[in-house]
């Protein structure tokens, strides 16, 4: 893979996205006119505000042109995440303003450059990361977040690929020293990041996985983990059972009295890395009693404490790394360091289902009542399953108003394509 042009600086970076958000999230979605030229439109799905699953739409939206530095890509997957489900309940910190596009991930077809945009060209296939507005049908963003992807590798994989393994990857490999021998607990093992996790883990030998999820997945996954244990039960006494000494690395995306849980199971030069809070999530709407509990449960950590205990603690943000702290660069030696890992067969994104843009609201409640294992995808070109109850996700005009019903999780009669 060629490499892209140089990264820019952290404050270039914090402002270029700033005018992203601003130009993409933040306006109110453009009519297709404008100055008297009709301007092409695209099916985009629209956040009109922070809360439940009826503040999600289609919409139109008038096409972006890249702009100096950027590609125009013609897409064809996005990645649904987690934290897809966490902006829409406003549970971020800073949120953008509404309405916005969603969607930090995506993969498709280059179809248009703006000037300075040397090592790409029209018709690559690609993936990207997108500072919101992903979910769309055509997305622009900076080449420093742009990556050709390999031949072998399907638009749905690429989607399904760029946040959960590069994520894995860094937390394992460069914040944490992952080495053969070395053991990991994973929470949420069944899911798009667990997963890449365990994959991860399979390529250095030795490497022991404690993992935690929902019963149901067991069986699914039980090959990528090395002890599964019940999300519902109280894993330290189990983990200690196994590995009296503890555990090398703790990944925690849950938050609260994980933390506290975490760090005590480490061994003497161990890592404990904060990545999520998905505990704070609990209705379909932002709870600040579930934001308070989390806080409150955290262990409020004394660095002499860690000093005396030779532990390591640590976080990770992917997306501050890139939209705000200018990392592109490790990020793009992480990718190149997976793709080579792709083309070996080594790892392979597990995807759970497909789902059309109209079907954004079944796909966000599926990852919302724990039923995934593996990666949900929007399929751009995937029509929508025909419903069989009354349809609530049919196309609208941007922005237009709409009744509030907290609460209300739209009906599930659709039947999603299962890979
Ligand atoms: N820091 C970063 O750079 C970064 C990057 C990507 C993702 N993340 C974080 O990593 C975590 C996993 O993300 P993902 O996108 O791969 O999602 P995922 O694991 O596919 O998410 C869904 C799974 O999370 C588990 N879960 C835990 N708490 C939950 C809750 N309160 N409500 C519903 N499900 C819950 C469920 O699995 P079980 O029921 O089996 O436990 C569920 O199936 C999230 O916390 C996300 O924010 C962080």
């Amino acid at each position: 893979m060629k490499p892209a042009d140089a990264p820019k600086d952290g404050a270039g970076m914090a402002a270029e996205t700033e005018r992203m958000i601003e130009r993409d999230g933040a306006k109110e979605p453009e009519s297709a006119a404008s100055g008297g030229e009709t301007r092409k439109e695209m099916r985009v799905v629209l956040l009109t505000g922070f809360g439940g699953l009826n503040k999600l739409r289609v919409a139109k939206k008038a096409m972006p042109e890249p702009q100096e530095g950027e590609v125009k890509i013609r897409v064809k997957a996005c990645g649904l995440n987690f934290l897809d489900l966490m902006v829409r309940q406003g549970n971020i910190d800073n949120p953008p303003k509404t309405p916005l596009v969603p969607g930090f991930e995506c993969s498709g077809i280059v179809e248009a450059m703006g000037e300075n945009t040397q090592g790409f060209e029209i018709g690559d296939r690609v993936m990207a990361f997108v500072n919101y507005s992903a979910w769309a049908e055509v997305v622009c963003t900076p080449l420093d977040f742009v990556y050709k992807i390999p031949d072998d590798m399907t638009f749905i994989e690429a989607a399904a690929f760029s946040m959960n393994f590069v994520a894995a990857y860094m937390m394992l490999f460069e914040v944490a020293a992952l080495r053969e021998g070395m053991s990991v607990l994973v929470h949420s093992a069944g899911g798009g990041v667990g997963q890449a996790v365990a994959q991860l883990c399979s390529t250095v030998s030795n490497v022991t996985v404690f993992g935690t999820a929902s019963p149901f997945k067991h069986e699914a996954i039980k090959d990528s983990v090395t002890h599964l244990f019940d999300r519902n039960i109280d894993y330290v006494p189990e983990v200690k059972k196994i590995s009296p000494e503890g555990v090398d690395i703790v990944l925690d995306c849950l938050c609260g009295e994980n933390t506290g849980k975490g760090l005590g199971l480490l061994k003497p030069l161990g890592t404990y890395i904060l990545y999520g809070s998905s505990n704070m999530v609990t209705g379909e709407t932002k709870s600040f009693f579930s934001f308070a509990k989390s806080w409150w449960q955290v262990e409020k950590v004394n660095p002499i404490k860690l000093y005396e205990e030779n532990k390591v603690m640590a976080g990770f943000s992917l997306l501050n790394l890139l939209f705000k702290q200018g990392g592109c660069k490790p990020v793009r030696s992480a990718v190149e360091k997976l793709f080579s890992l792709y083309n070996q067969k080594k790892i392979k994104p597990l995807v759970d289902s497909l789902w059309a843009l109209e079907e954004v609201k079944e796909a966000m409640q599926r990852i919302h009542d724990r039923g995934n294992i593996g990666k949900l995808i929007l399929d751009v070109e995937k029509p929508p399953t025909p419903l069989m109850a009354n349809d609530s996700t049919e196309t609208s005009e941007a922005g237009e108003d709409e009744e509030e019903h907290e609460g209300d999780s739209d009906n599930k009669e659709r039947m999603p394509f299962i890979q």
